[in-house]
């Protein structure tokens, strides 16, 4: 515990007295502090720290939680780095030129992991995040759309994206900020993701794109982006419509190159002009960073870009936010010279290992019925078995583990398949095979004890859990 030393005031004669005061005694914290009104008075700095360090402890423990795709886990070295650059700001080219330098670099090795034509030649940069990355990627298809139906004499006023109804919430706020109609192929018990059916039913001339998802949020399968290549060439020689592809790699940017290297997804299909990917998911980087990379410089249309100059030279930025924190790209770049593609691959295929054997394991309950078994990406769900018990659902499953301390969300599928609820696990580096088994003795019981009910549980459970 924390404590607070101080020498009481001391009159002559009397003996020195060293005050030992307690934290969570001192004036001030044995009451409740402010927690709306902007606090009148100082607190002692181990007094805040305290206050602050204890809310933050009534999380849920971040290695329990199945649900996020994001990194909780980094080594020594990176949480020293992480401390030394906390201070960076990305923005500041000028005072970090070797932070900026990196950020470079570390772009241009995406370009190069995804098959870039030229990968020294092209352009990308760091983000916030995959959202940030996409809506980039989206403002680029949208500007190349409207230059080339301007030289055209065509109208810009009405552009439109493809996209799977499963796609995440990111692109729905792109085509809602951004003014772009959101086109949705729903998907179905027959095609269980956007695999190129019917899409000529949704293309027309006013398409800026398609995005194509390696790692579904819902499931973690991959979307077959050569497949709905091919779909968008027999669409081009009908109508001579050429549609570009955006892959939104959020997740299975960082694990396709290394647990399926020969999967055409990446620059390697001619038609795929810009990927993003989380830096802070299958990067393995702690939260805060995502990446976009274009197949070329042309395909970043230039009217987007700023200059800056620093270095001597002239830098292009695209971004959506000005300041944000420099550390989360040295700690990739750490990454990528520390593990290269031999570590990343066995990172990403230890990760697929333990999703296949608990996938596998729940396979074998009773109760369940696989959706699909985190082959892609190590991410799989499951939906209750039909006619398996009309007394609990999987959202009584979600809160019965959530007492255990795990965080395994349950969530109705999206736009023509809601009434199918389904339950996911994201296996992420530092899910052992060991939490895996401690985690599947859990679930066997929580089952068997839902099992035993003579009865419904008394209300649905809540809908908990954040899938996206
Ligand atoms: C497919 C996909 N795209 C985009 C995102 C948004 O990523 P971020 O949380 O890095 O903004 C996610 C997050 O889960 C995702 O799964």
């Amino acid at each position: 515990m924390v404590t607070n030393t101080r020498r009481a005031e001391r009159h002559e004669g009397e003996p020195e007295v060293v005050e030992l005061n307690p934290v969570f005694a001192r004036p001030g914290e044995s009451t409740a502090i402010p927690k709306f009104d902007f606090p009148s008075d100082e607190a002692l700095p181990e007094t805040a720290y305290q206050i602050v360090h204890d809310e933050a402890m009534l999380d849920g423990n971040a290695r329990l939680n199945l649900a996020t795709f994001v990194g909780t886990w980094m080594d020594d070295h990176a949480a020293r780095l992480y401390i030394e650059a906390a201070d960076k700001n990305m923005i500041d080219k000028d005072e970090y030129p070797q932070t900026a330098a990196v950020e470079t670099r570390c772009w241009t090795m995406l370009a190069d992991l995804w098959h870039a034509p030229d990968p020294k030649h092209t352009i990308g940069t760091s983000t916030i995040g995959s959202s940030e990355a996409a809506m980039l990627g989206g403002l680029a298809l949208k500007r190349r759309w409207q230059h080339a139906r301007r030289e055209a004499g065509k109208p810009t006023d009405r552009p439109n994206l493809v996209l799977s109804s499963a796609v995440q919430v990111c692109w729905e706020k792109f085509c809602n900020y951004f003014e772009v109609e959101a086109r949705y192929v729903p998907i179905s018990l027959e095609h269980k993701v956007l695999d190129g059916h019917d899409l000529e039913t949704y293309v027309d001339e006013n398409t800026i794109g398609v995005v194509a998802i390696m790692g579904v949020t819902y499931t973690g399968m991959y979307e077959p982006v050569k497949q709905i290549s091919a779909a968008l060439d027999r669409i081009q020689e009908s109508t001579g419509l050429d549609i570009p592809i955006h892959v939104d790699g959020a997740s299975g940017g960082m694990i396709a190159p290394f647990v399926q290297p020969d999967l055409e997804w990446d620059f390697r299909v001619p038609r795929v002009a810009s990927i993003n990917t989380s830096g802070h998911k299958y990067g393995l980087v702690y939260p805060g960073l995502g990446w976009v990379v274009w197949r070329d410089v042309a395909s970043l249309p230039e009217d987007l870009v700023f200059k800056v100059s620093y270095l001597g030279g002239d830098m292009p930025t695209f971004a959506l936010n000005f300041s944000r924190p420099g550390a989360q790209v040295l700690l990739q770049y750490y990454l990528f010279i520390r593990l290269g593609r031999k570590g990343y691959e066995t990172v990403q295929r230890t990760s697929r290992d333990v999703a296949l054997y608990l996938s596998g394991e729940i396979a074998k309950m009773p109760a369940f019925e696989l959706w699909n078994d985190g082959s892609d990406i190590p991410v799989f769900a499951w939906r209750l078995r039909e006619g398996h018990t009309a007394n609990w659902n999987l959202y009584h499953l979600s809160e019965r583990l959530r007492t255990k301390g795990w965080l395994v969300p349950a969530y109705p599928m999206p736009a023509d398949l809601t009434d199918l609820t389904v339950q996911r696990v994201v296996v992420r580096n530092g899910f052992s095979h060991d939490l895996a088994s401690a985690f599947l003795a859990d679930l066997r019981d929580e089952v068997a004890y839902l099992d035993a009910l003579t009865g419904p549980m008394p209300a649905e459970g809540h809908r908990s859990g954040f899938h996206h």
